[in-house]
């Protein structure tokens, strides 16, 4: 059966829009500038033309993403045999790549036998658990022969991971360890090849320690998960078209027991229901920079083909923000390429014992041919340099000298300046949040080795002659924004709603929400997450909105069909919206027609974010907001921006970086794309602390209030604070014992009191279905506006604890106002009207692509 709708989205011509033309550019260029090159003895770049062997999972099954609600439905992915074959290079092991193809679909067609099974079908409740559960892994090839090299003397290996929502990875060969075929293969060509260069295609690190160290290994690409270009992004780069300018946006450690929470982490010590973040603020390069460990390659590391020369200008600094200028020259004669600028700073360790350095500001150069120079300005505000005291609530800037260091990698830096504090300054004054219910180990590195360290770089600095900046940091200024038109009409009309109408509006679609963690019950547009309530639609106007994941761009089922007689739409449920339709069966309906939402499938979070560019990451986000208009989404569920505190969390791929300034600044960047085009917004999420995936609902994150402040929560507020994002959704597990959906701390005290948040709250899918998940009425109260995707019982259980007085009408109808806001935000431009307006047609869209 179909579902009934009253109007569509999506073309009735299959037929590349410009739109999919223009933004697949832009798909391509973003996935090139996040390739890191980790490694290159000169072999790279080749010349195109050449013959290549090409071996390895990837090599024609390329992963463009990671599976679950980040994954997209995009018309077809170039792979990289696709992507070099276009760029002129000739293959020799084609025999071998189709082998592996039969391979791979006898492998696939196995896996999804075994989860129909297991679950009882795809309309079984327990599918989505079973689905996630089971990662497909990619099957080993047949061993590389003679004929497979001929004539070849460069081989290209990729190695493969796939990982996604619902389950963490492995620290176990053919996951986060080479397996012994890939060890082979490498062993073979690392034989009988003159050059050998490894492609690793996965959303996070995998251990590459022995790679990087065999000398007969010449060159290693990270490409991430890079979307639907990446096959042309990857030949882009061997071939010299565009020079490798991403950086890592994590340290990759040469163990994995570097890392500090190795042992605890999710499944790791068997616990998944209390998972003590002991390693407290030391996150990634924090830790390994404070405590002395070596990394693989360090944080923000990247190789170019060319050499660039930063050298400091100037630096500034008013009470609110400290700039520091550079030029950077290519210094390099032969090819032309971008370098990243950033700067950290080496805090004194004078009260508060903190890491041994911080990012406090990064930027990226354009394109310089060799000899060519660009000035460039790093700024930051003044927070950048604060710790959070915990016992008087406070941000503090402390007394001392803040050593300022620049370079191209948290290892590679020269310090340029010292900003001299005087006497301690107060940025925030805050009310303490999310309590420990017990007392929590941390991890420390001694005070006076710190201390010596900063002596030390403060003694050299002085007989370098560094310039000393006095610095006396101000208090942060919120500018707290006046009421808005959209509100005094949301107050107007929330005064005026009956109480069934407030619960109404506080809950998604009920009818239409279904029991799949994963979303896709969104009816008006198929394959979308959800929608909000249309209850008010005929009384007042104001119809429910559309949400569509990502953040790898927009999820929605790429074909459906519908029957204009009868207005029912088929193929738009959850199997369309998986695995781009894999589990789906064919619905062929008599007098349906077919309709196509063809998205862009972007690189991944952490692709994007290694290309470290702003501008690029707005003009990713406008471009998702072009196809949020043509597809009538109001708002994005994405970005996702919590923080890689281990690399084994199987959703790394959806989030940028182990760095919150990063990660905040990158969040900012593309909120502002999207929000450049009117009634559409960004949903940053998941808020807080979702750093596992097993157990993800039940998993409680136990840390102290001070690295939840300066790592997990200070991303999102530098995205709140920059870019006001039109909503944020919680996670499904808890801090500190209480579930973040429920947390009034976090959604009142944090982000709307302290932060100033001004648009919804709403929860993750399905938070409060679950036993022991989260209380409905309790999200209300909370200041979480809305439970998607909603289910019968969060009403009963929101009317009862207003009956009990549990639970006070002001606060409901404090929802409501909020939502309302943000709705008729939306509902203010015609195309982000589900609804009612008029399908376009393909030639409108097509006009409308080239306005944009
Ligand atoms: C994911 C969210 C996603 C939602 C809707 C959940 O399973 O955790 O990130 O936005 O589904 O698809």
């Amino acid at each position: 059966m179909g579902k009934r709708v009253r109007a569509f989205s999506g073309c009735s011509s299959p037929v590349r829009t410009k739109r999919e033309q223009k933004n697949s550019e832009i798909a391509r260029r973003a996935a090139g500038e996040g390739i890191v090159l980790l490694k290159n003895e000169g072999v790279l770049p080749l010349s195109s033309g050449k013959t290549i062997a090409l071996f390895g999972a990837g090599a024609a099954r390329t992963i463009k993403g990671g599976t679950g609600s980040g994954d997209v439905n995009e018309r077809e992915s170039v792979s990289i045999l696709k992507g070099l074959k276009d760029a002129g290079f000739q293959i020799t092991s084609e025999k071998w790549i189709a082998d592996y193809d039969e391979r791979f679909w006898k492998a696939r067609q196995d896996w999804k036998q075994e989860i129909l099974q297991e679950s009882g079908g795809i309309g079984a409740a327990d599918f989505f658990q079973v689905y996630s559960s089971h990662v497909f892994l990619m099957p080993n090839g047949r061993e590389i022969t003679e004929e497979d090299l001929q004539g070849a003397d460069t081989a290209l290996y990729v190695i493969s991971r796939i990982a996604g929502e619902n389950a963490d990875r492995f620290a176990q060969s053919g996951d986060y360890y080479l397996s012994e075929r890939e060890k082979e293969d490498l062993r073979v060509l690392c034989e009988k090849c003159l050059h050998v260069i490894v492609i690793l295609n996965a959303g996070g690190q995998i251990d590459v320690k022995e790679l990087a160290e065999n000398p007969r290994i010449e060159a290693m690409l990270f490409i991430g998960q890079p979307g639907m270009e990446g096959g042309h992004a990857l030949a882009d780069a061997l071939t010299g078209r565009l020079t490798p300018s991403g950086k890592l946006t994590d340290t990759w450690a040469k163990a994995y027991e570097d890392f500090p929470n190795a042992d605890i982490f999710s499944h790791q010590n068997g616990d998944l229901e209390a998972e003590q973040y002991e390693e407290g603020i030391y996150v990634g390069y924090r830790y390994f920079d404070s405590f002395g460990v070596e990394p693989l390659y360090p944080f923000g590391f990247g190789l170019s083909y060319t050499n660039f020369k930063i050298r400091c200008d100037r630096i500034c600094a008013d009470g609110q923000t400290v700039s520091v200028g550079a030029t950077v020259e290519n210094s390099g004669d032969v090819f032309s390429g971008k370098e990243i600028v950033q700067v950290y700073c080496v805090c004194p360790q004078n009260g508060l014992v903190k890491e041994a350095k911080r990012l406090c500001g990064f930027a990226k150069t354009r394109r310089l041919s060799p000899g060519e120079s660009q000035r460039i300005a790093v700024s930051f505000p003044a927070k950048a340099l604060a710790s959070y005291d915990m016992k008087r609530s406070l941000w503090i800037v402390e007394a001392g000298s803040y050593i300022l260091q620049i370079g191209n990698s948290s290892r590679n830096l020269t310090s340029v300046g010292v900003l001299r504090v005087e006497k301690e300054a107060v940025i925030e004054k805050v009310s303490p949040i999310c309590p420990l219910r017990s007392a929590l180990q941390e991890l420390a590195p001694a005070k006076d080795a710190m201390q010596r360290r900063v002596r030390q770089l403060e003694k050299q600095a002085k007989e370098e002659g560094l310039p000393v900046i006095s610095f006396a940091p101000q208090e942060e200024i919120i500018r707290r924004r006046p009421v808005s038109a959209y509100e005094k009409k949301a107050a107007a009309l929330t005064e005026k709603l009956t109480k069934e109408e407030l619960i109404a509006m506080v809950i998604g679609e009920v009818t239409k929400g279904q029991s799949s963690a994963l979303g896709a019950s969104g009816v008006k547009v198929p394959g979308a997450a959800g929608e909000t309530s249309g209850i008010l639609e005929e009384k007042w106007g104001a119809p429910g909105v559309s949400m569509a994941d990502g953040p790898a761009g927009l999820r929605l089922v790429k074909k459906y069909s519908y029957n204009p007689d009868t207005k029912e739409v088929y193929g738009a449920g959850i199997s369309h919206a998986l695995e781009g339709g894999f589990f789906a069966e064919d619905e062929e309906e008599e007098g349906a027609q077919a309709r196509y939402q063809y998205c862009t499938a972007m690189p991944v979070g952490t692709v994007l974010a290694q290309t470290w560019n702003l501008p690029l990451m707005e003009e990713v986000g406008k471009a998702i907001a072009v196809e949020m208009h043509e597809f009538k989404v109001a708002w994005w569920l994405a970005p996702g921006m919590n923080i890689h505190r281990n690399p084994l969390c199987g959703r790394n791929f959806e989030y940028y970086s182990e760095d919150p300034l990063l990660s905040g600044f990158l969040a900012a960047a593309v909120t502002k794309g999207v929000q450049s085009m009117p009634g559409v917004g960004t949903t940053i999420k998941h808020f807080a602390c979702n750093n596992q995936e097993d157990n993800r609902k039940g998993s409680d994150s136990i840390l102290s209030e001070r690295a939840l402040r300066e790592i997990y929560l200070r991303g999102f507020e530098i995205a709140v604070k920059t870019a006001q994002p039109m909503a944020i959704m919680t996670s499904y597990n808890l801090i500190n014992g209480v579930h973040t959906a429920n947390s009034f701390d976090l959604c009142t005290v944090a982000a709307r009191q302290e932060w100033d948040f001004q648009g919804v709250i709403m929860t993750d899918w399905t938070t409060t279905y679950a036993d022991g998940g989260s209380v409905p009425w309790k999200c209300v109260a909370a200041g979480n506006d809305l439970i998607m995707p909603g289910c019968a019982g969060d009403f009963e259980n929101i009317e009862k604890a207003l009956e009990s007085g549990a639970l006070k009408y002001e606060e409901l109808q404090g929802c409501v106002q909020r939502l309302l806001t943000v709705i008729y935000q939306t509902l203010e431009f015609e195309s982000c009207r589900p609804y009612l307006s008029e399908m376009k047609r393909e030639d409108e869209i097509n006009e409308f692509c080239e306005y944009v």
